[in-house]
């Protein structure tokens, strides 16, 4: 079987995770280095990883999520947090993305103005640059559990919690980040559930 699909069928929503086994550093480099792997629109990579691994930290967590149990059984949490400011057109991070290109100047400007044309046109009427950032955050999230799952650890992926909560709680300087998704990560204690998921041709159109 290709391997990338079959780290899709190891990995499911872990509901529980054994509290006891944690995951190595290598793993968890390895996990993270997908997420910074990661493609983004223009490739603005405007986005944190936090790693939580602390037992205290995890338990503060878990309140603002829900009391979900994964969070605090989790051996990692990661919080992907966007970064809305840099998304700003006129923001210092978008030139300085642009000019790491290394193209001549005229050829900069003219990327940041397409960047500048494409957020005001097609972007912001229809999002935030909070939402804008956050999209791009979530194929960080694939990345990690699919990484993960390939090596045969477990995540959950976690939209169940309260924002303004869990960025109190990590002492997160919102003027730069706003959460945006959450990831929990350890080993499974039961065998994963069927898995449910309507057919091919329903979310499948061939033109
Ligand atoms: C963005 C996102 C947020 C989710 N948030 C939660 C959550 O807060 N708690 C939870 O138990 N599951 C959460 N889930 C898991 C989904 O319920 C789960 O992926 C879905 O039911 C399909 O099951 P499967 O992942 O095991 O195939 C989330 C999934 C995604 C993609």
């Amino acid at each position: 079987m290709n391997p990338v699909i079959k780290a899709l069928n190891f990995r499911h929503a872990c509901k529980e995770f054994d509290s006891r086994k944690k995951i190595s550093k290598g793993h968890m480099e390895m996990i993270l280095t997908a997420a910074h792997l990661s493609p983004s629109s223009f490739g603005m990579e405007a986005w944190k990883f936090i790693v939580i691994s602390s037992d205290e930290a995890k338990k503060a967590l878990r309140l603002a999520c829900w009391n979900q149990p994964q969070i605090a059984d989790a051996s990692h949490v990661i919080i992907i947090c966007a970064r809305p400011k840099a998304a700003d057109p006129s923001s210092d991070y978008v030139r300085m993305n642009f000019e790491r290109r290394g193209l001549p100047e005229d050829a900069t400007k003219a990327y940041i103005e397409k960047y500048k044309n494409h957020m005001e046109t097609e972007v912001f009427p229809r999002m935030s640059a909070y939402a804008w950032c956050a999209k791009q955050c979530y194929i960080a999230l694939a990345n990690i559990m699919t990484t993960a799952a390939s090596e045969e650890i477990d995540t959950c992926p976690i939209e169940g919690f309260e924002k303004d909560w869990v960025e109190k709680v990590l002492h997160i300087d919102t003027q730069e980040y706003e959460v945006a998704v959450i990831v929990a990560l350890g080993y499974r204690v039961r065998e994963q559930p069927p898995r449910r998921r309507h057919s091919m041709d329903q979310t499948v159109e061939y033109r």
